[in-house]
């Protein structure tokens, strides 16, 4: 797709689609008559990502122009305005409508807009079709200029921030979409070194005889029950001069499959489980745009992959194993595998010298019974690291809610034979979950996100296909880019 800034006024906007925002309760005469009689009718009302399709519309020059619902104008931001540009997108493009100008008027006219609707547009035209032979959506958006009349040079800037974190999304997206016979652990990291090499960071790949000379038993024990050798990928970014002498650490849930091994899962929605590395996926991504945007701040990523199957020399429920913290685990349930490989990849990232920690994973099914499909749920240590995390969030239009994390819960852990069983029974799970990481992330300033319920669309939205999300990816490079401290 390509992008571009047009500053030009409204009478002069080409292309074979213009489209505007239509409040609620208000009414554009700019394109009268074409518009009149779908006013007073009430077919336009501005209902947030409603759509009204006219021909030659007297006042515009492009062939088309399409109206899309804002909702009221004093609740629109930048947050709607990418879900309007997203839905445009995927409104216009089945007819073949592949050269789109949207026009941002005052009030939602920002740097920060322009890249807003250029993310969008981005991410509304993304289509998981890779597998079909015959592409429901073969088209593409060609072109997306972002009209801004009047505009200054600092758009042209903001729409290319908009095109890396939107490409780097997608990036994200496209590698939950491959199923696990595709990304296997050693694919994904054969991934994330094509992404590093394109993008001039450094990709170390850690192999299964490594990590047993580092002692990351949590780790290979949950890989005991693949054929697929698990891989820790470690992705480094490094600034020219750091402002900082903070190292922000990335660590990302990369389950390519989670059968839940000998816990094994029920078959109805298993095929589901090829997601459970969308919080690595959002690593990757995220790492992506770090490279490109260059922050002022060293930024590494780590990912453990692994499959969890309940293959012939799968760890067992009982079973004890030792994480390199040096802290034994009794693995209860070898389904609450996410935990077991966070935990040796938070402790590696503080041994390599990480000095504040992020997580996140697809950790637990019960933080969708608390926040649902809408928010993620954030667990901390540490309150300002939390702060920061949630403005990034906030700022990314990346729904996110802080979750309690009181000493009590600890107690939820006690295992009668090692130092900590890995669940906490059947209340707070999500809670004990976070629980569990903290062990291994304390003492440095940590957050962890559990995106089981964000990271996935059942069915797909006005704006977005179904399938992976790519939740996150901004907040992180949002983190980076405005870290100071
Ligand atoms: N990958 C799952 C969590 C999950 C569930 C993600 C549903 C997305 C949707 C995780 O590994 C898991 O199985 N967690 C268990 C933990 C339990 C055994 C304590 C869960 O949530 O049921
Ligand atoms: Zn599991
Ligand atoms: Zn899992």
């Amino acid at each position: 797709m390509q992008i571009k800034v047009e500053k030009s006024p409204l009478a002069a906007l080409t292309g074979d689609a213009l489209v505007v925002v239509a409040f609620e309760g208000s009414r554009d005469d700019r394109f009268a008559p074409a518009l009149a009689d779908l006013y007073t009718s009430g077919e336009i009302a501005g209902k947030a990502l409603e759509m009204t399709l006219v021909h030659q519309a007297p006042g515009s020059k492009a062939r088309r122009l399409l109206l899309v619902g804002g909702g009221p104008a004093d609740k629109f931001g930048s947050a709607e305005l990418r879900r309007a540009a997203a839905a445009a997108v995927r409104f216009l493009k089945p007819k073949s409508v592949l050269d789109i100008t949207m026009l941002l008027e005052a009030g939602f006219a920002t740097a920060e807009d322009v890249a807003a609707a250029v993310e969008g547009a981005l991410l509304g035209d993304y289509e998981p079709d890779i597998h079909k032979s015959e592409k429901k959506d073969v088209k593409t958006v060609k072109q997306f200029t972002v009209a801004v009349p009047g505009g200054g040079a600092e758009l042209d800037a903001a729409a290319e921030r908009g095109r890396i974190l939107g490409e780097s999304q997608n990036l994200a997206r496209e590698l939950g979409n491959e199923p696990a016979n595709r990304m296997t652990p050693l694919r994904l990291a054969e991934r994330a070194r094509q992404m590093a090499a394109e993008q001039g960071l450094e990709c170390e790949v850690l192999d299964q005889d490594r990590m047993k000379q580092l002692g990351m038993g949590a780790l290979l024990g949950v890989a005991m029950g693949s054929a697929e050798p698990p891989a820790l990928i470690v992705l480094r970014y490094r600034p020219v001069s750091a402002s900082s002498e903070a190292h922000l650490g990335l660590v990302g849930k990369g389950v390519t499959f989670d059968t839940g091994g000998i816990s094994i899962k029920p078959a109805d929605g298993m095929e589901k489980m090829k997601y459970d590395m969308m919080g690595g996926a959002a690593m990757i991504g995220a790492m992506r745009a770090i490279a490109q945007l260059k922050p002022p701040l060293a930024v590494t990523a780590f990912i453990p992959a692994v499959e969890n199957m309940p293959g012939s020399r799968a760890q067992r429920p009982g079973d004890i194993v030792t994480t390199l913290s040096g802290k034994t685990v009794e693995v209860l349930n070898t389904d609450a595998e996410g935990r077991l490989i966070l935990a040796d990849a938070l402790v590696y990232a503080r041994q390599q010298g990480c000095t504040h920690l992020i997580d996140a994973a697809t950790l637990t099914g019960a933080v969708v019974v608390a926040l649902g499909h809408i928010n993620t749920g954030a667990f901390a240590n540490d309150d300002t690291l939390l702060e920061k995390l949630l403005a990034a969030a906030r700022a990314e239009g990346e729904k996110t809610w802080p979750m309690p994390m009181d000493e009590e819960y600890k107690d939820l852990l006690k295992s009668a034979f090692a130092d900590l069983g890995n669940i906490g029974g059947r209340w707070g799970g999500a809670i004990s979950a976070a629980i569990f990481l903290k062990e291994f992330a304390d003492p440095a300033p940590w957050v962890h996100l559990d995106i089981a319920g964000t990271a996935w669309l059942d069915d797909a939205k006005p704006y977005m296909a179904k399938g992976p999300t790519g939740v996150c990816v901004r907040t992180f490079v949002n983190l980076a880019m405005n870290w100071n401290g």
